[in-house]
């Protein structure tokens, strides 16, 4: 039996899998996100230990036999997240998240080097990365600065919790700015950016090998009749790529989950810091993966939702309704889902959401519909974006909440103009994906490479002829609409 965890920023999901890879147990416990001021986002290391002790409980409780079974472990988590430990192993202050943008201005002075700092990092410096966040704490909190004596990722401190070990894989060290990506290893010069050395940094492995073993205390807490050996991991996005079985260059997948992502695999390291792409290793040696990243996806949906006073599945439902007549389209209002600022392509941490062509008939339907489909370009320009890099990919499959929407598939499929499909078992993507890593520390699986395989197609969309050409037109009006109101992004106190 193998176990998979995924710290999620809502919650932490956990499966249990036995040696065919069916699900046996499933579990969940929510979390929340505390955010002190606009544009700050973190989380309590704590509340993530206290969680996954809550689902590793219930999988106990499902199927008991075959959870005390369990030969190995995989953990994916939320990225870039800045966990720092003092030399006793405690939390010096709450994790500075993937989400949060107060490191902007630390992100030019890490580029300005005399060196060619994105052509190691392969990517820009960007505020939702670990390094600026580092760079902040040494200007505004030196003396938690001082106290540090690692700095991990979310999913690595769970590992220091269940292991009492510091690792990382390679897929979510990427995401801190301070490895060569080509490399696969940490880079002293980007390292020293920050004031920080090889000495506070976990060591790296592979997603699919060995770092650490279950702490014999944990062993016996939940009653594991063997040691237990927790495998690298991975980032979450790369997490559900294993999950969904896409590791080869023509596959690729779109979540739409908190964040929204399209991910593809290559198997060479390409970058496109142009236009913001995110240039990562994958969780498997020698392949690597570009990923465009908007900061708020289903995010921006909950938000309208929460305003109008409707459940999400009641706005699908209106936003059905409305846009049923093609008129009413036309007649729609934009919106940028730029809530939190964004990423890719605009690497814009200022941006903020915003309405445009508002009419006195404009109703809540149809300022839902927007919303909807101002995501879905946003989805559509990180879609762009990658591809003006590498245009390999044919099949795409959906992840995240969002993907539960027929209605919203079948807009995105038209904005994107090209098939869609869901798979089964998607929910448990990232969690199912470092299950199998898992396996891999497994003696008993002799094929290693089946492991990785494509899960079933439940289901494909395709564009709606009747909607192409509305759609392109209200693209082309869209994008020119935040390079049109740029200058208006920024608050008075920057
Ligand atoms: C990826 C990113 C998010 C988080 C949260 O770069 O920031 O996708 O991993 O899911």
């Amino acid at each position: 039996m193998y176990i998979g965890i995924d710290l999620g920023t809502s919650g932490v999901k956990t499966i249990l899998i036995d040696y065919n890879q069916d699900i046996l147990a499933t579990a969940h416990s929510a979390l929340t996100v505390q955010s002190p001021q606009d544009g700050f986002n973190e989380q309590d290391p704590h509340s993530w230990i206290k969680a996954t002790e809550i689902c590793l409980a219930e999988l106990k409780k499902q199927k008991s036999k075959e959870f005390s079974n369990t030969t190995s472990i995989g953990i994916s988590g939320h990225m870039h997240g800045a966990t720092i430990i003092d030399d006793q192993g405690k939390v010096i202050r709450p994790c500075i998240l993937w989400n949060d943008t107060r490191a902007f201005k630390e992100c030019e002075e890490f580029e300005n080097q005399d060196f060619d700092v994105r052509n190691i990092s392969g990517n820009i410096a960007m505020p939702g990365f670990t390094a600026p966040k580092i760079n902040w704490l040494i200007k505004n909190e030196s003396e938690n600065f001082k106290k540090i004596s690692k700095v991990l990722l979310p999913k690595d401190y769970l590992r220091y919790y269940l292991t009492g070990e510091f690792f990382s894989d390679m897929s979510d060290a990427s995401g801190t700015l301070w490895m060569d990506i080509m490399k696969r290893q940490w880079s002293e010069q980007l390292l020293a950016i920050s004031k920080l050395n090889i000495n506070h940094m976990p060591k790296l492995v592979e997603g699919n090998q060995e770092a650490g073993m279950l702490s014999s205390k944990l062993k016996e807490k939940f009653n594991f009749n063997k040691n237990v050996i927790v495998v690298g991991g991975a980032g979450d996005n790369a997490a559900s790529a294993a999950g969904l079985g896409v590791i080869e260059e023509n596959q690729s997948f779109i979540s739409l989950g908190t964040s929204g992502v399209f991910f593809t695999p290559t198997s060479n390291f390409l970058m496109n810091t142009k236009d913001a792409v995110h240039s990562f290793c994958h969780c498997l040696p020698n392949k690597w993966h570009l990923m465009s990243v908007m900061l708020s996806a289903s995010n921006c949906l909950d938000w309208i939702c929460s305003l109008t006073g409707n459940k999400i599945s009641d706005a699908l439902k209106n936003i059905e309704n409305y846009s049923s007549n093609l008129e009413n389209i036309f007649n729609a209002p934009y919106f940028l889902p730029y809530l939190s600022g964004e990423r890719t392509p605009h690497n814009d941490p200022h941006a903020r959401g915003s309405f445009h062509y508002l009419k006195t008939t404009t109703d809540k339907s149809a300022m839902q519909y927007a919303v909807l489909e101002g995501i879905s370009f946003g989805i559509f320009d990180g879609f762009n974006s990658i591809q003006s890099v590498n245009q390999k990919f044919d099949d795409i499959f959906v992840v995240g909440g969002g993907s539960k929407s027929s209605y919203w598939l079948n807009l995105l499929s038209s904005i994107l103009n090209r098939k869609l499909s869901i798979c089964e078992q998607s929910e448990f993507g990232a969690a199912l994906g470092v299950a199998r890593l898992a396996m891999f520390a497994d003696k008993q699986v002799e094929d290693k490479n089946s492991i990785i395989k494509k899960i079933n197609i439940k289901k494909s969309f395709i564009p709606s002829e009747k909607n192409i050409s509305s759609l392109e037109k209200r693209y082309l009006i869209w994008k020119e609409l935040y390079p049109n109101n740029k200058s208006n992004n920024f608050h008075i106190s920057h």
